[in-house]
C-alpha cells in the first residue's frame, strides 16, 4: 500500500481535526502518500481531493469542526454513486480509505469495501457516543463538558429564582450525553430516549422533590426523549408543578469549540491505529477503545450492534437526586 486517503462524514465532532492530523502524520511516518477528501463522500463523487504533507495539518489539533468539511451525500446511498466514488479513488491511485464519522458513514464505508474491494477503516467521531464497539467516541467528552458548564450556570438562576429549569441537550436517538450531564450536574431528573417518560410521572418527581424541601430543580432532557422536546414538556408542567419554569435548548453549541484533552488524545490514538490497521491488512473494521486498550471491530458488527445504555448509572442518578 503506497497511497491512502482520509475523509470526515456525517455530523462534525470536536476532535475530528486531531484525528485527521494523526492519520496524515502517521501515514507520512510510514512512507505512504496521503490525500484528503473534502466534504465526506460528496468529495469522492466530485473529485474534491488534495494530497497532504505534514504541514497541511499544522495548528489544527486545538480546533473544533473539521478542516476537511463534512456533508451528507444522497448519491452515496446508490450503487452508482459508490461506483463513481470508487472510480475517483482508483484514478488517484488511492489504495485505502480512513473514514471518520458515525454509524451512517460506516455503512457507506462498508459498502465501498464489499462492492469495490477498497480497504477501509473507520474512526468513531460523533458527540452522541452511540457507536457500538467502542466505549467512547471522539467528541463526546468535549460535548458533555460544554453542556455541563451550561447546566451549572442555569442552576445558579434556578436557585436564585426558585425555578424549575429544563435543559435540552443533544441526542436524538441516544441519551448518553443527557445521562452524563445529568449525573454530573446533579439533575433532579434525566430524560432519555431509551426510557419512556410521561409528563405526569415527571410532575410527580418534581412535586415530591419540592415537598422534600427543594426550592429549585433542574431537569436534563435529551432532544429525543420527549415528543416535541423540552418546550413541549414545559407546557405540560408549568401550570401544575408549583414552580416558574424556563427551558434552555443548548443545540449545536455542544458540537463546536476546542476539543478537550481527552478527545485530542483519543483522536490521536485512533488516527494512528487506523493507519496501522490499513497497512497491516486489517480492513473493513472500526478502530475503537475499551478496557483492553485500542480494539478493532468489524464495521458490520458496529452498525448492527446497539451501544448499551448505562442503566445502573441512570438508576443511581435517581437515588442521588433525593
Ligand atoms: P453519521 O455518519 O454521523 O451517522 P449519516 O447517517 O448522515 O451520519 O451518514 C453520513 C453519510 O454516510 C450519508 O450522507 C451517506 O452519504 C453515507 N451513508 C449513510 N448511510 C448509508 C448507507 N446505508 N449506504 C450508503 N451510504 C450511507
Ligand atoms: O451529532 C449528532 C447529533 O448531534 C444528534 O444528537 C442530533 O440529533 C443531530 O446530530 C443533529 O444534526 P444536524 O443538525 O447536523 O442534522
Amino acid at each position: 500500500m503506497k497511497h491512502i486517503a482520509v475523509l470526515t462524514s456525517g455530523g462534525d465532532a470536536p476532535g475530528m481535526n486531531a484525528a485527521i492530523r494523526a492519520v496524515v502524520r502517521t501515514a507520512i511516518f510510514k512512507n505512504l502518500r496521503i490525500s484528503a477528501v473534502y466534504q465526506g463522500y460528496q468529495g469522492l463523487l466530485d473529485d474534491n481531493i488534495e494530497e497532504f504533507g505534514p504541514r497541511s495539518v499544522a495548528n489544527i489539533i486545538q480546533k473544533g469542526g473539521t478542516i476537511l468539511r463534512t456533508a451528507r451525500c444522497k448519491d452515496f446511498y446508490t450503487p452508482e454513486g459508490r461506483a463513481k466514488g470508487a472510480e475517483t479513488l482508483t484514478k488517484h491511485g488511492i489504495e485505502g480509505l480512513v473514514v471518520i464519522g458515525g454509524d451512517g458513514s460506516f455503512r457507506g464505508a462498508s459498502k465501498l469495501y464489499d462492492e469495490h474491494n477498497i480497504p477501509v477503516v473507520g474512526i468513531p467521531g460523533t458527540i452522541d457516543n452511540d457507536i457500538y464497539g467502542t466505549d467512547v467516541t471522539i467528541g463526546f467528552n468535549t460535548a458533555i463538558n460544554i453542556a455541563l458548564d451550561a447546566v451549572d450556570r442555569l442552576r445558579d438562576t434556578a436557585a436564585s429564582h426558585d425555578r424549575l429549569i429544563l435543559v435540552e441537550v443533544m441526542g436524538r436517538h441516544a441519551g448518553h450525553i443527557a445521562l452524563y450531564v445529568g449525573v454530573a450536574g446533579g439533575a433532579e431528573a434525566i430524560l432519555v430516549p431509551e426510557a419512556e417518560s410521561d409528563a405526569q410521572s415527571i410532575l410527580d418527581t418534581i412535586v415530591a422533590a419540592k415537598e422534600r424541601g427543594k426550592l429549585s430543580s433542574v431537569i436534563v432532557v435529551a432532544e429525543g426523549a420527549f415528543p416535541g422536546g423540552a418546550l413541549a414538556l414545559q407546557k405540560q408542567l408549568e401550570e401544575k408543578c408549583g414552580y416558574e419554569v424556563r427551558t434552555s435548548i443548548l443545540g449545536h453549541m455542544q458540537r463546536g469549540g476546542s476539543p478537550s484533552t481527552r478527545d485530542r488524545v483519543l483522536a490521536s490514538r485512533l488516527g494512528y491505529e487506523a493507519v496501522k490497521s490499513l497497512i497491516s491488512g486489517r480492513h473493513g473494521v472500526m478502530v475503537g477503545i475499551d478496557k483492553r486498550g485500542t480494539v478493532r471491530v468489524p464495521l458490520k458488527e458496529v452498525f448492527e450492534g446497539q451501544k448499551e445504555f448505562d442503566w445502573e448509572l441512570y438508576e443511581t442518578a435517581k437515588i442521588l437526586a433525593v
